[in-house]
């Protein structure tokens, strides 16, 4: 099955686990770069893409040469801003067209409860279920104690799923 992990990082979490499980996976890496630069420190940090998050703002993103139509299969990672999906990545979803029923997806996050963000997801490509939801928390202290059990168990999720070629 040819997989692509798709994901957007602002601090390198989500794209520490994105490298893991792609390296675990042998999928392809498609990073989501945002064309305005999301501020990383101080109480701009959380304003400036907090609020963005919470109006649901779709920032220009970098071209890619990825053809997304070509893979059987799907990962998206984000970071959770503000209870949902990081705003580039709504900008990736809203703009990409995702015809593989075979969606899975990924976020790291301070707190525990990423159930409106895969909510999102759904919502934007248009799919009733993942077939996986996985959440990570607390990478930036190295608090999650499972990160090696939750990628094997992303890295797995597509097994079951025999694709026509
Ligand atoms: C603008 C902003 C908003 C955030 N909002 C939340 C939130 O609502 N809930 C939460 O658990 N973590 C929140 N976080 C923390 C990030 O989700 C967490 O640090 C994540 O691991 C960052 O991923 P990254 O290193 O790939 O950017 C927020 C971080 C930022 C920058």
């Amino acid at each position: 099955m040819k997989t692509l992990i798709v994901y957007y990082s602002l601090e390198g979490s989500t794209k520490m686990i994105a490298e893991k499980l792609a390296g675990k996976m042998g999928a392809d890496l498609l990073e989501i770069r945002s064309v305005k630069e999301y501020p990383v420190k101080g109480p701009s940090k959380f304003l400036v893409g907090g609020k963005d998050a919470a109006f649901n703002v779709c920032p220009e993103i970098e071209k890619f040469s990825v053809n997304v139509k070509k893979y059987d299969a799907i990962i998206i990672g984000t970071p959770v801003w503000n209870g949902t999906i990081a705003p580039p990545v709504r900008s990736f979803l809203r703009d990409t067209l995702i015809k593989t029923p075979n969606v899975a997806a990924f976020a790291c996050m301070a707190g525990k409860d990423p159930k409106r963000t895969f909510k999102v997801i759904k919502e934007l490509v248009v799919i009733d279920k993942l077939v996986a939801e996985v959440s990570f928390y607390g990478l930036e202290n190295r608090s999650d104690p499972d990160v090696e059990a939750k990628t094997d168990q992303l890295a797995c999720c597509f097994d079951s799923i025999v694709t026509e070629s």
